[in-house]
C-alpha cells in the first residue's frame, strides 16, 4: 500500500522510519517532510487546502494518511479525507477539541470524574484577577486554545499570575487562542507521558515514556516542545499503569463517545504523578514529540495495521499480538542556539553519518533541510539523536555519543536527559 504522512518534525521522521519497515508498505509520501524524511520518503508540498491534498491522495490511491501534528487535526483534515472515502489516522475535528480547547477538556474531566487540577475558566480580566487574589496560592495560567506548546505560564507568585493573565487576555500574546484563560492549581509531583491508541472504544496502551520540557539542565530555563525523552518511564509502575487506564484513559474515551464525539487516534495524556495519584495535566490528540522518537524504535510489531485498525474500529483484534522490544530508548534533542527564543537557521550540519553508524543510534531529523550538497538547520529543534540499548543507562550514553559526533554552529542539547529515571534504577 501507499502511505501519506503529514508533518515535518522529528515525530514524523520517526513515523516514516517505522512505517517504511512494514512489509505492507510499498511507498511513503510526506507533506512537506524534512531532509531526513526525504531520504526514505518522497516529499510533496503541503497545499493550502485540505481538499487539494485529499484529491491528490485519491488520485494516487493512498491507502492510509497519517496526520502527525495537532493543527491539521483540529482544523478538520480527517473529516475532509473521510468525506472522500479515504482513510486518515487521527481524531476528526469534533474529537480533536480535546486538545484544541483546554476548557472543553476540563469539562469532560469534571463530568467523568477524571482526576485533574482544580480550575476555573475566564474571559473577563477582572474576574480572573479576583480569582487569583482569592485563591492565594501558586497557579498555572493557560491560554484556552492551541498555542504551539507555549500558552502555559506558571504563576508561582501573585504578581506572576496577574502578569500571565494580562499577557494572554489583554496583550493577546497567543492571539485567538487566548480569548479565554484557564487558571488551575499547581500540581506537585513527577510528570510522565501516557500514549494510547484507540478506535473510539478499545484502548491499546503503548509502553511508557517521559520527556523533558525545559530548555536547560536540571529542568530549568524555558518551556519548549521537548528537549529529550526516554522509554520506559520507571515512575509508571504496573499499579499506576492500571490506575491510569481505569481512572483516566477509559473514562476519557467513553466520555467522548457519550457526548457524540468518538475519539479515534492517539490519545496522549500528560500526567502528573502526585501523592494523591495520577492527575491529568493535558490531553493531546497526536503522538508526543520527542516521545514518538523513543516509542516507535521499541515497537516490534508492524505499525501500519494498528493505525488502520483504529480507523476501522477493529483494534481489539490486533491488540493481543502487539509486541515490544524489551529494551530502553533515549532521545536527545539538538536544538538551534537560543531556542525557544528566536534563533538562526541555515547552519551546516556535519557528522550525521558518523552518528548513525554508532551501534543502536538513529538520528531523526526535525528542523532540517537540504541545501545543495549540505543538510542545514531549518528550525528550533533540529535533530533527535536516539539510541536503543538493553538498559536506559546504555541508551542514554549511546545517544550522547551520537550527539558528540554531530556539529552545527550554536547547537544546544541538554546534558542530563533521563536523569530522574537513572536515579530510580
Ligand atoms: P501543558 O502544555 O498543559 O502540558 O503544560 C506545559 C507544562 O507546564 C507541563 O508539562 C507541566 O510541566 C507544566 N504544567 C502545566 N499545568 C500544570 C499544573 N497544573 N501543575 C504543575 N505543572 C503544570
Ligand atoms: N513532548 C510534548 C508534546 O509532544 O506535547
Amino acid at each position: 500500500m501507499k502511505i501519506l504522512v503529514i508533518g515535518q518534525g522529528g515525530r514524523e521522521h520517526t513515523l516514516v522510519w517505522k512505517l517504511a519497515q512494514s512489509q505492507l508498505v510499498e511507498k511513503i509520501y510526506c507533506a512537506p517532510g524534512n531532509a531526513g524524511i526525504a531520504q526514505i520518503a518522497e516529499s510533496i508540498p503541503m497545499p493550502d487546502r485540505f481538499t487539494d491534498l485529499a484529491d491528490w491522495a485519491a488520485s494516487e490511491n493512498i491507502a492510509l494518511t497519517v496526520v502527525g501534528p495537532e493543527a491539521p487535526l483540529v482544523e478538520g483534515i480527517v473529516d475532509v479525507f473521510r468525506e472522500r472515502g479515504l482513510k486518515a489516522f487521527g481524531p476528526d475535528k469534533r474529537a480533536a477539541r480535546l486538545e484544541a480547547s483546554k476548557d472543553f477538556a476540563k469539562q469532560l474531566m469534571v463530568q467523568n470524574d477524571i482526576p485533574t487540577a482544580k480550575h476555573q475558566t475566564f474571559t473577563d480580566v477582572e474576574a480572573a484577577m479576583a480569582y487569583i487574589e482569592d485563591y492565594n496560592a501558586p497557579v498555572f495560567v493557560k491560554a484556552n486554545g492551541l498555542a504551539a506548546g507555549k500558552g502555559v505560564i506558571p504563576g508561582r507568585t501573585f504578581k506572576e499570575a496577574l502578569q500571565a493573565v494580562t499577557t494572554i487576555l489583554v496583550d493577546k500574546a497567543f492571539g485567538d487562542a487566548g480569548d479565554s484563560v484557564v487558571i488551575e492549581e499547581e500540581l506537585i509531583g513527577e510528570e510522565a507521558s501516557f500514549t494510547v491508541l484507540t478506535d473510539g472504544t478499545y484502548c491499546l496502551p503503548f509502553v511508557t515514556s517521559q520527556d523533558h520540557k525545559m530548555s536547560h539542565d536540571g529542568d530549568t530555563g524555558k518551556n519548549t516542545g521537548g528537549m529529550g525523552a526516554y522509554s520506559p518511564a520507571p515512575v509508571i509502575t504496573p499499579e499506576l499503569h492500571n490506575d491510569v487506564m481505569q481512572r483516566i484513559v477509559y473514562p476519557t474515551v467513553n466520555g467522548m463517545a457519550d457526548i457524540g464525539r468518538p475519539f479515534k487516534g492517539v490519545l496522549y495524556v500528560g500526567l502528573m504523578i502526585t501523592d494523591a495519584g495520577p492527575k491529568v495535566v493535558e490531553f493531546n490528540c497526536r503522538f508526543g514529540d520527542p516521545e514518538a522518537q523513543v516509542l516507535f524504535p521499541r515497537l516490534k510489531s508492524d505499525l501500519a495495521p494498528l493505525l488502520i485498525a483504529c480507523i476501522d474500529e477493529t483494534l481489539e483484534q490486533y491488540a493481543a499480538d502487539v509486541q515490544w522490544h524489551d529494551a530502553a530508548a533515549a532521545c536527545v534533542v539538538m536544538a538551534s542556539g537560543g531556542y525557544p527564543d528566536p534563533y538562526e537557521t541555515g547552519e551546516v550540519i556535519t557528522g550525521l553519518e558518523d552518528a548513525d553508524a554508532i551501534e543502536g543510534v538513529t538520528v531523526f531529523h526535525a528542523g532540517t533541510k537540504q541545501d545543495g550538497a549540505n543538510i542545514v538547520t531549518a528550525g528550533g529543534r533540529v535533530l533527535g539523536v536516539t539510541a536503543v540499548a538493553g538498559g536506559l543507562h546504555d541508551a542514554i550514553q549511546q545517544a550522547y555519543q551520537g550527539v558528540s559526533a554531530i556539529h552545527f554552529d550554536k547547537a544546544h542539547a541538554r546534558s542530563d536527559i533521563g536523569y530522574r529515571a537513572l536515579e530510580k534504577l
